[in-house]
């Protein structure tokens, strides 16, 4: 699939092409700001219902780990996706805690391109392993991992059962980050 028109930029505004409709803007890949908070959670709570970040969660990991916390601003006050990675300084691995690219603006390159993103800047700030966790039969998600390198995290192919509670079962998937190698 052709990529989506994207913008990354962590200084400058949005770019804006007055006269078109909203959903043919660009989309400007920008590190999250507090401003964008209210819609971020608006956004979470849009894509993962029940399993969205309660409001003050979402509050404290910005203020953790803002670096690695990506929006795609659609320039009309809209985000349509988000990444968040979770750092730990001392075991110099990182865990994704949140993916996702609105509904309407799937299949375009944007989950990738969030991804890539991020990490990218894992590795530059010294991360060596990204983990992440997949509901098992969230296959969109499990191929765009796997294309990036994620491999299950044995044992048992990745599969944690009860993970997050009776019956809500996961994979654990794991990219070893080395300092010298692209991302596919
Ligand atoms: C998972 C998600 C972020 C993917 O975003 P996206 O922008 O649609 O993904 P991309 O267009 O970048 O796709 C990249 C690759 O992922 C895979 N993929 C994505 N969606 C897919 C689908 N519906 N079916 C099969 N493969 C899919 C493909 O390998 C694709 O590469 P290709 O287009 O060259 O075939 C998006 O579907 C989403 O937000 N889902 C709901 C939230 C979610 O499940 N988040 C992950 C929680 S672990």
């Amino acid at each position: 699939m052709t990529a989506e028109p994207l913008e990354r930029s962590l200084d400058h505004d949005p770019l804006t092409r007055p006269g078109l409709p909203p959903d043919d803007l660009p989309l400007d890949l920008r590190t999250a700001r507090e401003s964008d908070l209210p819609e971020l959670r608006r956004l979470d709570e849009e894509v993962f219902q029940d399993f969205a970040y309660p409001g003050f969660l979402l509050r404290q990991l910005f203020d953790m780990y803002e670096e690695h916390f990506l929006v795609l601003d659609d320039g009309t006050g809209r985000l349509r996706g988000y990444v968040l990675a979770a750092t730990r300084t001392l075991g110099r691995d990182s865990w994704i805690l949140g993916l996702c690219v609105t509904p309407d603006r799937r299949r375009h390159g944007l989950g990738r391109e969030l991804m890539r993103e991020v990490l990218s800047r894992l590795r530059r700030d010294g991360i060596q392993v990204v983990r992440l966790t997949v509901e098992p039969a969230n296959l969109a998600a499990i191929f765009l991992y796997r294309s990036l390198g994620f491999r299950p995290e044995e044992p048992d192919g990745g599969l944690r059962p009860d993970y997050f509670g009776p019956g809500v079962h996961r994979q654990i998937m794991r990219l070893d980050l080395a300092p010298d190698r692209g991302l596919p």
